[in-house]
């Protein structure tokens, strides 16, 4: 199976995961679970909710992590303050990057934006692996993204 048809089948998924579920816990944990258990080479999966100016620990599969990051900061931070995908092939030459787990090597971040424009959070996916996300794991992810965004209910500020 190529990259691009294990995502559409991850996408088809998530959309019927989420199908009967709005509540934002429930289907960060699902897709968070749904994300570590099929794309293979991660260590991490998980999402970050903005809160005021900082991003907020959710649900996630992977070691322990940072409960807080500061937007700007990290590359969680950085995608959130951009609002763009970022994909980072060595964490470690990556200025700020914040270690939570000492085996991940490469990340991408995607940000969660409603339709309305207004900033949710993040999607964060670590890997041991160096370079393991490409242009299809961007591609991918934030198709992946879009329908989590799509089917789930955020009633925070
Ligand atoms: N490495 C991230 C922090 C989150 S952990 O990877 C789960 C960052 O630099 O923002």
């Amino acid at each position: 199976m190529t990259k691009t048809e294990l995502y559409g089948r991850l996408v088809s998924q998530l959309d019927g995961l989420l199908q009967d579920q709005r509540d934002l816990i429930a289907n960060a944990a699902n897709t968070a679970s749904l994300i570590y258990q099929t794309l293979p080479g991660l260590n991490w999966a998980g999402f970050y909710f903005l809160r005021g100016d900082e991003l907020l620990l959710g649900p996630f599969q992977g070691k322990p992590a940072c409960a807080r990051i500061a937007v700007g900061k990290g590359v969680c931070g950085k995608a959130a303050g951009q609002r763009k995908t970022i994909v980072v092939e060595d964490v470690h030459r990556f200025p700020g990057h914040v270690a939570c787990d000492g085996a991940s090597n490469s990340e991408i971040v995607v940000p969660l934006v409603s339709k309305e424009g207004r900033l949710i959070g993040v999607l964060d996916l670590d890997s041991p692996l160096p370079g393991r996300f490409d242009a299809d794991d961007r591609a991918g992810l934030e198709r992946l993204a879009e329908v989590f965004v799509r089917l789930t209910e955020v009633d925070f500020d």
